[in-house]
């Protein structure tokens, strides 16, 4: 062996060591750019990804570039998201969905429109970028008339339908207000499809906490995502959420309902001003309530990381006849409020939804599976006097005040105002719903208080499902 021949081999091994060690340094440089797991996890499973339809607002979402998109759909091309076999394998032993209605409801469908994205035909998919989903906006757009609406029958869907809400079993003879659906301006409007609406929301649980609109929200999901159908497979699971009817209260405080095959909860939750709410003697049950101003219900706060969506509404019972009627007395920072600026009703609703958005969004960190919405105002629309001096809203010719909404921005300034900075969505529905004057319960109310207009609540089926429409869509 001669010293050239031991230095040969000394340095065919360094160069050897050192070719390894570059591989090794560059496959991990490209691993941490470029995490192969998670760029090309089979399409199936971002289909059930949160983020799938939300590209915009999840930044380490490897999907949210258009080139990474572009790359991804391509390579799959089975991929689920463009044939509608897959909603045939997902749904292929319903014991409770109807085969045939399933078969009919794919032949008429072939695109499922899961999201924004998968609602573009095929063709147009690969053109989706982001910046056209953020020029969308919502809540500009028209109401226009579409044969197949409603998506539920007002006779059918009585498991969930207070009859007091389902403007069919009423003497109302005129239903046209049923056949409108919402175009936004910029963006295409996803097909409700409950199929693809409860494959995408499996597992997860959609809470709704608000007054009686954000009941009739609920009751609208309900109907939406069982179509409308007696299905008694539904579990009621109110237990697991304490929402029982206590012995005395007219009603629980609450219902929770679970979809078996995808365990999918949609639950409401009673709480008309969003405030925590004590009974100041609770052995006395005509005692006085404290309405802590700046504490979120307690409801809330205990079941806040079972929620994969939070829809939030509050409004129409920030005024002192509710106040007294329920004995409900201001608290702020834990004691009486003195502050005579705060017992101003609108000023103490600011007060709350700056409370409540301040502390949901501070909770949302901790809670990254959240998606929380605040919804903004219903409108009501008494004409010719208020709900208790003989207002009514008689009109029921649809859209007679126009049906477009252009304006830029909220009618809602304190739940815009409240939001802007945080990581809480707008669900803006009051523009969109002050066109819709003739789809309130008008003087067909059953629970009528003496010859009184309900101009308040609406009809179901009717606007909320619009309201469900574009909540599905922002998911
Ligand atoms: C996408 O690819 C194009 C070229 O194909 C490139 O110019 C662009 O910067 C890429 N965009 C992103 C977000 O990576
Ligand atoms: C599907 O389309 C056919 C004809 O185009 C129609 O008769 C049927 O009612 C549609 N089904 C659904 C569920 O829309
Ligand atoms: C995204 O869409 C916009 C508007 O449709 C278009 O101008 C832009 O070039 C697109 N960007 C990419 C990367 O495709
Ligand atoms: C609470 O209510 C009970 C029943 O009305 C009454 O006996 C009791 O004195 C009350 N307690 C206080 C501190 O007011
Ligand atoms: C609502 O409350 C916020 C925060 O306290 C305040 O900045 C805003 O001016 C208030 N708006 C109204 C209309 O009272
Ligand atoms: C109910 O209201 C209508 C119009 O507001 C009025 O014409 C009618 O007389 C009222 N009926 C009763 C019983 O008060």
């Amino acid at each position: 062996m001669t010293g050239a021949n031991i230095y040969g081999l000394k340095g065919r091994l360094i160069s050897l060591a050192l070719v390894a060690l570059v591989l090794i340094i560059t496959f991990q440089w490209t691993w941490k750019k470029k995490p192969f797991a998670r760029t090309y996890l089979p399409a199936q499973e971002w289909f059930n990804k949160p983020s799938a339809g939300l590209l915009d607002e999840a930044p380490n979402n490897p999907m949210g570039t258009a080139n990474l998109t572009k790359g991804l759909l391509p390579e799959a091309p089975d991929n689920p998201l463009r044939t509608a076999k897959h909603t045939q394998g997902v749904e292929k032993s319903p014991s409770s969905i109807n085969d045939v209605e399933t078969r009919e409801h794919l032949d008429n469908d072939s695109t499922v429109p899961i999201d924004f994205i998968q609602a573009e035909s095929p063709q147009t998919q690969y053109d989706q970028n982001i910046s056209r989903k953020e020029v969308c906006s919502y809540a500009k757009g028209r109401w226009i008339a579409d044969s197949r609406r409603p998506l539920y029958s007002g006779f059918g869907c009585k498991l969930w339908l207070s009859t007091m809400w389902a403007c069919r079993v009423t003497q109302r003879p005129d239903f046209s207000f049923e056949g409108f659906r919402w175009q936004p301006q910029n963006c295409d409007m996803p097909e409700f499809d409950r199929f693809a609406f409860l494959r995408k929301m499996q597992d997860k649980t959609i809470a709704f906490i608000g007054d009686s609109l954000g009941r009739q929200q609920f009751q609208s999901l309900m109907c939406m995502a069982s179509g409308g159908k007696p299905s008694p497979e539904v579990k009621n699971v109110g237990y697991e959420y304490g929402l029982i009817k206590r012995r005395g209260a007219p009603r629980p405080d609450g219902w929770a309902y679970r979809f078996p095959k995808t365990d999918t909860t949609i639950l409401y939750y009673w709480s008309s001003t969003l405030c925590d709410l004590q009974p100041l003697n609770i052995s006395d049950p005509l005692s006085n309530v404290a309405m802590h101003l700046d504490r979120p219900p307690d409801f809330m706060k205990r079941f806040l990381h079972q929620f994969d969506v939070l829809i939030l509404n509050t409004g129409h019972h920030w005024n002192p006849g509710k106040l007294n009627a329920n004995r409900w007395v201001l608290y702020v920072d834990g004691k009486p409020n003195e502050d005579e600026k705060l017992a101003q009703m609108e000023i103490a609703k600011n007060f709350t939804v700056f409370s409540v958005v301040k502390w949901l969004n501070s909770q949302l960190p901790s809670h990254p599976r959240l998606r929380a919405f605040f919804r903004t105002i219903s409108p009501r629309h008494f004409f010719n006097g208020d709900w208790n001096t003989g207002g009514s809203c008689d009109n029921d010719v649809p859209l007679s005040h126009g049906s477009e909404v252009v304006q830029e921005g909220s009618k809602d300034l304190i739940i815009e105002g409240a939001l802007k900075g945080t990581k809480i969505k707008m669900l803006d529905i009051t523009a969109i719903s002050e066109l819709r004057d003739e789809a309130h319960i008008s003087r067909y109310s059953t629970r009528g208080i003496l010859n009184a207009s309900d101009c308040l609540h609406w009809c179901l089926p009717g606007l909320p499902d619009t309201w469900n429409d574009l909540l599905v869509a922002l998911i």
